[in-house]
């Protein structure tokens, strides 16, 4: 909704990074769920990579997640829907900080129990486009003692201040791209969520 853009749009102009609950309806975020789980099962999945395809960059992080590309005419209405809310994200930003964003590349991503994502940036020192991360959760019923929260390095240093985002089904999370070093703690459930870069021309 309009109020939701707006204080998402304030708050990233303000601080850099926002978290939001409830950007996705809980509706939205369960069906987007059963249908992760559903290709999951499926394999549809693969193994996600550590810097550029190519392996040209530098290993920066140690990643245990599983990945799966989307477009944006898939057939599924509730992946639609959701890359529709972030598009809105998107075009709100433009409109009102003037970023340039000119497309949205996201994927569904599922960590296996165990599995986390070491301190890393989300640009490339060899590919500045993508200027802002989001992350949309979608697990039902988290639990503190299941781990798995996004910790954000709010002083751009590994190292305090942080904020902990827990990846409660519907939570929006929202950063600029180059600026906050971040990580996954490890969880103990498997975690899922749709991760997206809104990018400028490169
Ligand atoms: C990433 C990432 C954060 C999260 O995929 O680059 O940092 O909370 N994900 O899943
Ligand atoms: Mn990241």
């Amino acid at each position: 909704s309009a109020p939701v853009l707006a204080r998402v749009v304030d708050a990233l102009a303000a601080d850099g990074w926002c978290e939001m609950p409830g950007y996705l309806a809980a509706s939205d975020a369960a069906a987007l769920r059963e249908e992760a789980i559903a290709r999951d099962r499926a394999g549809r999945f693969r193994p996600a990579r550590v810097g550029r395809a190519g392996g040209a960059a530098r290993v920066l992080a140690i990643r245990g997640d599983d990945i799966l590309w989307l477009d944006h005419d898939d057939p599924s209405p509730a992946v639609r829907r959701a890359l529709a809310a972030l598009e809105a994200l998107r075009a709100a930003l433009n409109e009102a900080l003037f970023l340039g964003l000119v497309e949205l590349e996201a994927h569904l991503a599922v960590y296996p129990p165990g599995a986390g994502y070491g301190v890393h940036l989300d640009r490339f020192r060899d590919d500045d486009a993508r200027v802002v991360s989001v992350v949309l959760y979608l697990n039902d019923a988290w639990r503190p003692e299941d781990g798995g929260c996004l910790r954000l390095y709010l002083g751009g240093a590994e190292s305090p201040p942080v904020h902990d985002v827990a990846p409660h089904a519907g939570t929006l999370a929202v950063f600029l791209a180059d600026r906050f070093p971040h990580e996954v703690l490890p969880a103990r459930r498997a975690r899922y969520s749709l991760t997206g870069w809104f990018r400028r021309r490169s």
